[in-house]
């Protein structure tokens, strides 16, 4: 097993050598709360994000799936949010990548994993986020919720100016946002402006939330998250008032270089 480090900082973080360490750890504590709830015949609820931080945590989950016989027939996924409009088949969509990524290579029920619809008309988006919310609720709420955090320290999309107590709605992706994601979609002007994204305040009921960093590039919003102050401006910081929320950093993430003291110290 790798050193890994623990830092005093308002939300507990733990520091890993690299990000692979980080996924395994996430992987056997998703592999654990699987098998606990399994065995007392409970499902297992989990909030789900995409985009490059938890491809290696996929992958283990799959590994684990594979060799060690872990059961996803009663797990139910809840993914943060998806492109509007956007729809389900196209590659660029979230519901497609979860499917390549992860769905498709896991015994799943397809009908217990749950991604925003991006095909819905806007006026019904009120409507159809309510619904989404009464799902995660009918669910019995979310066991654990997993985290990456975006450049201007949104998580979901709730981008900066998003309440504390904002729900599933409609928003606007912000610049910084849309040019983090133009590379896969072949030009900024490609991506979309909005998107459905489940609201702080949903992630905040979540029983357990773990946020994956990896890389220098993430490491002054994280600082900012983790240590600064509590507010709008950077959304992840809500985290601070979540009773078990945890930060699992690679030590680029921590430091703002591959190695070296860590500014968070
Ligand atoms: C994606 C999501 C976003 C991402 C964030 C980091 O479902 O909710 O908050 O977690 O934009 O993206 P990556 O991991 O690509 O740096």
């Amino acid at each position: 097993m790798s050193s890994h480090y623990v830092l005093p900082t308002k939300v507990p973080t733990i520091v890993f050598p690299g990000s692979g360490d980080a996924a395994r750890h996430l992987a056997l504590m998703i592999d654990s709360l699987i098998r606990q709830n399994s065995s007392a015949g409970r499902a297992t609820v989990l909030g789900l994000p995409t985009g490059s931080t938890p491809v290696g945590l996929y992958r283990e989950l799959i590994r684990l799936h594979r060799e060690a016989g872990l059961d996803f027939s009663r797990v139910v996924t809840f993914n943060l949010d998806e492109y509007y409009p956007m729809r389900p088949d196209d590659p660029h969509s979230y519901r497609f990548w979860m499917q390549e990524t992860f769905f498709n290579h896991i015994n799943v029920p397809p009908r217990n994993t749950h991604v925003p619809d991006g095909t819905i008309r806007a006026e019904d988006a009120e409507e159809y986020c309510q619904g989404y919310e009464e799902k995660i609720g009918r669910a019995g709420g979310i066991d654990l919720q997993v985290l990456g955090i975006g450049r201007t320290g949104h998580i979901g999309f709730n981008e900066p100016g998003s309440a504390r107590h904002s729900r599933t709605r409609l928003v606007t992706l912000d610049p910084v946002t849309r040019r983090d994601a133009a590379g896969s979609f072949f030009g900024e002007e490609n991506v979309p402006h909005q998107a459905l994204t489940m609201g702080v305040g949903t992630i905040l009921e979540a029983r357990k939330v773990v946020l994956l960093a990896f890389g220098e590039h993430k490491a002054p919003i994280v600082r900012r998250a983790i240590e600064g102050p509590i507010g709008d401006a950077v959304p992840a910081s809500y985290l601070q008032q979540h009773p078990d929320a945890t930060f699992l950093l690679d030590r680029a993430a921590a430091t703002g270089r591959a190695g070296g003291v860590s500014p968070l110290i």
